[in-house]
C-alpha cells in the first residue's frame, strides 16, 4: 500500500526503471529499421544516452532501497507493443515515420514521468535526486526535440513525394 509522498515517488522511480530497461531492449531494432541517416544516428545518441539513465534511476533505487525486479511499466510496454505492430506492418517511405511516431510517444511519457518525479523529489528533499533527474529529463527533451526537427525537416514531405512518383 502506498501511504506517503516517499513511498509514491518509490513506486514512480521503479517504474522508470522498467521503462528504460524495456527502452534498452527495442531501440536497437528502430535503429536498424531507420533509413534516414539522421533519425539512425538521433536513435543511436539516445540509446547511449538511455543507458546512462537507468544508471541515474538505479543509483536513486539504491539510495532508497527500492528493486528492480518489482513492475514492469505497463505504459511503455503498451507503446512498445504498438510500436511493433507498427514495425512489423510498415515498409518503404512510412517506416522512418513511423519510428519517429513510435519513440516520440516514448518520450513524451517519460518527460511527464520524469518530470513528476523530479517535482516529488524537490518536495522530498533529495537534492542528489533532483539533480539526477533534472539532467535526464533535460535529456529526454533535447531527444524530443531532435525527432520533432527530423520530422518536420522534409522527412515526411520527401516521403509523400517519393510516393507520389
Ligand atoms: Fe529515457
Amino acid at each position: 500500500m502506498i501511504t506517503n509522498l516517499h513511498q509514491l515517488y518509490l513506486y514512480q522511480i521503479e517504474d522508470l526503471y522498467s521503462a528504460e530497461t524495456q527502452i534498452i531492449n527495442v531501440f536497437p531494432r528502430m535503429i536498424e529499421l531507420a533509413g534516414c541517416e539522421n533519425l539512425k544516428s538521433a536513435l543511436t545518441t539516445h540509446l547511449d544516452e538511455t543507458r546512462a539513465q537507468l544508471g541515474r534511476v538505479n543509483e536513486i533505487m539504491d539510495t532508497h532501497g527500492g528493486t528492480s525486479r518489482k513492475q514492469t511499466c505497463r505504459a511503455v510496454k503498451g507503446i512498445v507493443e504498438e510500436g511493433e505492430i507498427l514495425m512489423e506492418n510498415m515498409a518503404g517511405n512510412a517506416v522512418d515515420a513511423g519510428l519517429i511516431v513510435a519513440a516520440q510517444l516514448l518520450k513524451h511519457y517519460e518527460i511527464a514521468a520524469y518530470g513528476t518525479a523530479r517535482a516529488f523529489a524537490e518536495e522530498l528533499g533529495y537534492d542528489r535526486d533532483f539533480y539526477l533527474l533534472d539532467e535526464t529529463l533535460e535529456e529526454e527533451s533535447a531527444a524530443n526535440e531532435t525527432l520533432t526537427t527530423i520530422a518536420t525537416g522534409g522527412l515526411f514531405t520527401e516521403g509523400v513525394n517519393e510516393m507520389a512518383k
